[in-house]
């Protein structure tokens, strides 16, 4: 079957869009890679005998949007969100540990027909990829998490809308065409979060993503070093009217700096919030941060519903270990009585196999998307996905599974 073009792509980014052979996702999802949609050759800098890759001016893989992000976003942005904590050894390996890991193909398959979809808490994804909740996306463009909203709808994907977006949860509800889930930092004001949850619950949010592994910020030097404010004209909608704030946090007295990070996370979130959420939360809950096994254990007996192995893409805690090392541990200890999700250090179609053949469900991208975000608004944030969609359904090809119930641990080498 042929592949056709997105018609929801536009601008400059659609040419190359159209040269990774990308398809609709819900038609990516059930049929078939035939080698039509393979992408015409090109000669890469190691063919060519040069040291390192041609520049891309138009980016092939998640990578190639570092750079061009870079370049269009302020350095503000850029240190916020390339960032990490410390010195910044788990954001490298969470790179480092996927390129390790050795894939074992398999040869003959018959793979003309892949099916990429998974259901999660009853809905049915079109690939086993989520966009992970990321603050502040206005600092990116100036669209922030419409635009992110609108690229997830083109490439049938769904995002978790962070807390601290800079768009409110109904106005991101009102562009979004697929589920979409809802990331909560609880704040101490249990008023103010159980009204955040049902304003959640009320603009269709259909889980929510309890964060638990920033009861404290990490130590964020570099955004120490460039003494990291929200820029005058950004506000954290979903917060407004929060006492902790202030009188509020869209005018004169809204704090600029980490502070308003400092003011908005709950040192004292314990197991009892977990129970206290569960008792009114209408909708699935799942922790978000988990990496400890016992953690994991304790988390299905307190009756949650996933969990997503994170380390927060390296920002919080440096020198955890890299989440594809954790999640194998989480999962054996899960043994499937609750989904699993992972995230960090994603970048690869190879990287997603990986992570569902150690154990997890699904997976969630953070910075990518954010970088695509920059380059090209809702259409970079498509291509993102759509790029590594492509990845993820070659590398099923060319491992022998065409669904992705046939990803298990003999995918991997040794
Ligand atoms: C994040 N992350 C995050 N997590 C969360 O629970 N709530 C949030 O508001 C944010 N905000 C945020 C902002 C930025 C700029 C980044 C890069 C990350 C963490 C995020 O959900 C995810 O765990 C990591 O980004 C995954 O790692 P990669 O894909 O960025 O390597
Ligand atoms: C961050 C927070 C907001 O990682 O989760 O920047």
């Amino acid at each position: 079957m042929t592949m056709t073009r997105r018609d929801a792509l536009a601008g400059s980014l659609l040419a190359a869009t159209a040269l990774v052979g990308v398809a609709p996702a819900s038609a990516a999802a059930a049929n078939s890679v035939g080698s039509e949609t393979l992408p015409p050759p090109t000669h890469t800098a190691a063919e060519a005998g040069t040291a390192s890759p041609t520049p891309a001016a138009e980016p092939v893989c998640l990578t190639d949007f570092e750079p061009l992000a870079q370049a269009k976003m302020s350095h503000l942005a850029w240190e916020y969100v390339n960032s990490a904590a410390a010195d910044e050894n788990t954001v490298r390996w969470n790179r480092e540990a996927y390129q390790k890991i050795r894939i074992k193909p398999r040869i003959l398959v018959g793979v003309d027909q892949l099916d990429t979809r998974v259901t999660l808490f009853g809905h049915e994804h079109a690939f086993p990829i989520l966009l992970a909740p990321t603050a502040e996306q206005e600092l990116t463009h100036p669209e922030g998490e419409l635009a992110t909203a609108r690229g997830a709808n083109a490439a049938e994907t769904s995002f978790v809308l962070s807390s601290f977006s800079t768009k409110s949860i109904e106005d991101v509800a009102a562009v979004a065409k697929l589920p979409f889930w809802f990331q909560l930092y609880a704040q101490s004001d249990h008023e103010f979060t159980r009204h955040l949850v049902e304003r959640a619950q009320a603009a269709g949010a259909k889980a929510l993503c309890l964060t638990v592994d920033t009861p404290v910020a990490g130590a964020r030097n570099r955004e120490e070093r460039i003494h990291f404010a929200l820029p005058p004209g950004l506000t954290l909608p979903n917060l407004s009217g929060y006492k902790a704030l202030g009188a509020d946090n869209s005018g004169a007295h809204r704090p600029t700096g980490r502070d308003i990070f400092s003011k908005t996370l709950d040192a004292a979130l314990s197991w009892k919030d977990v129970e206290w959420l569960r008792s009114f939360a209408k909708i699935p809950l799942l922790l978000k941060g988990v990496l400890n096994p016992d953690d994991a254990e304790r988390a299905v007996q307190a009756g949650v519903a996933g969990l997503i192995v994170s380390n927060h893409g390296g920002r919080n805690l440096d020198t955890v270990p890299a989440t594809i090392d954790a999640l194998p541990l989480v999962a054996e200890r899960v043994a499937g009585r609750i989904p699993v999700l992972c995230d960090g250090g994603i970048r690869r179609g190879t990287d997603v196999l990986k992570a569902l053949a150690l154990g997890a469900n699904a997976v969630l991208i953070g910075r990518p998307y954010v970088y695509g975000l920059a380059v090209g608004g809702e259409a970079g944030v498509a291509k993102v996905l759509t790029i590594l969609q492509r990845e993820f359904q070659q590398a099923m090809a060319l491992t022998g599974r065409t669904k992705v119930s046939e990803i298990d641990k003999s995918v991997i080498w040794g």
